[in-house]
């Protein structure tokens, strides 16, 4: 099949000049013409309109007006001035103000052919540079998940795929590897945003409470709470409702679940009267859950109600190389959240981000990089001031990762990096009962690097006095 020819429109008050063109132009194009400016617009309406050719001057009106009319339509043409000899600086004019070229007249019919081809090749290549663009933006983030890795690439495909449908999402992945996020993504692409997107914290409630927030409760049912209480399924009406750490709920809620999902239909606790719901249902959880199905921990039906769509996101040690990305677009925003001027990365500290395998994924990346923005004061954010246990790139690299009670004392702010690596150590050396090979490890630093910032610190007073074995391999 051949693609149907370009329209042109041809706005002349001559008839001679319109009649033309007209000629000159239809073997090539489907060719309108219009007198006036009123009959140049009721066809521009009407028709869509790839390029229009005007006259400058068209009985007592102007075409430079039609020509600001025209490219305020939503879908614009193409358009070229057809000008006398002379006037010249109108049509530069008239390009200014967004026209394609001008011709001059006489015209010479060759000449305004090939005009007119080769604004219509330019405008099919902005055409394709736009989709171009659009396919490159989508590629590295959805909703505002980032990655360009292989796997967040599969995620995103996901995601765009599941999310218009009904079916129910169960998001798996470790700790901070922005299940949370998905959840978000798929209902903002849901078509179901209706309502805002419903979140329960599985984990943070005791059963009984999470069975009233869930499900509601008629007054007086509830211990201690005399009101009646609509529960987040009547809460997630028509919209989604999310569930985190799913994992962790208890059998008889587990059962009210199944029937919520399979019936379309709650009950209230302490309640009587089915209640009909339309909810969308997305959990996550960093368990396996399909360990607890088989250790009968969670019921195996409802694991497979909830799996109809399974999406693993993968650790951030896995796709490492979304970390330059992640870090950049973090450092914009912790930077305006801060205060401070956006201040790119040393290679050092980039290097150091790299080779960390972060046990905590991308929640750990962006306190690292908060870490960064506050204590830097230097054009670039160095390794020094991103927290200790990046330096020295032990840590991670060795597959040992610091215990997160260690990296809880970085987040504090006001501190300076002696204090806080004064505290890291300090507190090394509590968790491994002064044990200064442990606690070197546990920082990532050498033995003999701890020994000197022990010295550095003054901090050697605390160290227990060393056992034979110590004794027998100690430093030089
Ligand atoms: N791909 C990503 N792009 C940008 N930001 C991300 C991405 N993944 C996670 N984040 C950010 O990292 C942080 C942690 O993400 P989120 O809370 O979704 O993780 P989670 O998997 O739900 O963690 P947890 O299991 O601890 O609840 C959030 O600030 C989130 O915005
Ligand atoms: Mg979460």
């Amino acid at each position: 099949m051949t693609s149907p020819s370009p329209t042109v429109l041809i706005v002349d008050d001559e008839k001679h000049t319109r009649e033309g063109l007209r000629l000159s132009l239809e073997d090539d194009f489907d060719v309108y013409v219009a007198g006036s400016t009123a009959e140049a617009l009721e066809l521009l309406k009407e028709d869509s309109i790839d390029v229009m050719l005007t006259d400058l001057r068209l009985a007592g009106e102007s075409g430079m007006d039609l020509i600001d009319q025209a490219l305020k339509l939503p879908k614009p043409p193409i358009c070229i001035m057809m000008t006398a000899y002379g006037s010249v600086d109108t049509a530069v004019d008239a390009m200014r103000r967004g026209a394609y070229d001008f011709v001059t007249k006489p015209l010479n019919l060759d000449e305004v052919e090939i005009l007119i081809k080769r604004a219509l090749k330019s405008r099919t290549l902005e055409k394709e540079n736009a989709e171009l663009k659009k396919q490159v933006e989508r590629k590295y983030s959805v909703e505002g998940i980032l990655g360009t890795s292989e796997a967040m690439k599969t995620v995103f495909e996901m995601v765009e795929q599941v999310a218009p449908t009904r079916a129910t999402v169960l998001i798996g992945g470790e700790s901070g590897t922005g299940k949370e996020l998905v959840a978000r993504a798929i209902h903002q692409l849901s078509g179901r945003p209706k309502t805002k997107l419903v979140t329960v914290h599985c984990a943070a409630l005791a059963p009984n409470v999470l069975e009233s927030e869930l499900f509601g409760h008629e007054k007086g049912s509830f211990t201690g709470d005399m009101e009646k209480r609509i529960g987040r399924f009547e809460l997630a009406d028509g919209g989604t409702l999310f569930l985190d750490e799913i994992g962790d709920i208890d059998a008889n809620i587990q059962v009210k679940l199944l029937r919520a999902l399979g019936e379309q239909t709650i009950e209230r606790v302490g309640g009587s009267k089915p209640i009909k719901v339309d909810v969308r249902v997305i959990t996550a959880t960093n368990k396996d859950l399909w360990k607890l199905v088989q250790e009968g921990k969670f019921r195996e039906d409802l694991f497979y109600r909830l799996r109809v769509v399974q999406l693993q996101l993968p650790p951030l040690r896995e796709r490492k190389s979304d970390i330059p990305l992640l870090a950049e677009a973090f450092l914009r925003e912790l930077s305006l959240l801060n205060n401070k001027v956006y201040k790119p990365l040393s290679d050092e500290a980039l290097q150091a981000l790299l080779a960390y395998d972060w046990p905590g994924n991308i929640r750990e990346l962006r306190t690292a990089l908060e870490h960064g923005v506050v204590m830097c004061n230097n054009p670039r954010i160095g390794l020094k001031h991103l927290p200790l246990y990046l330096s020295n790139g032990a840590v991670g690299t060795n597959g040992k990762t610091i215990d997160s009670s260690l990296t809880v004392l970085s987040s504090g702010t006001d501190l300076s990096l002696e204090k806080m690596e004064r505290q890291f150590i300090d507190a090394a050396l509590q968790r491994t009962g002064d044990n200064r090979t442990e606690a070197a490890e546990l920082l990532g630093l050498s033995r003999r690097t701890l020994q000197r910032k022990l010295k550095e610190l003054n901090l050697v007073k605390r160290v227990r006095r060393p056992s034979k074995k110590d004794e027998f391999k100690l430093e030089s």
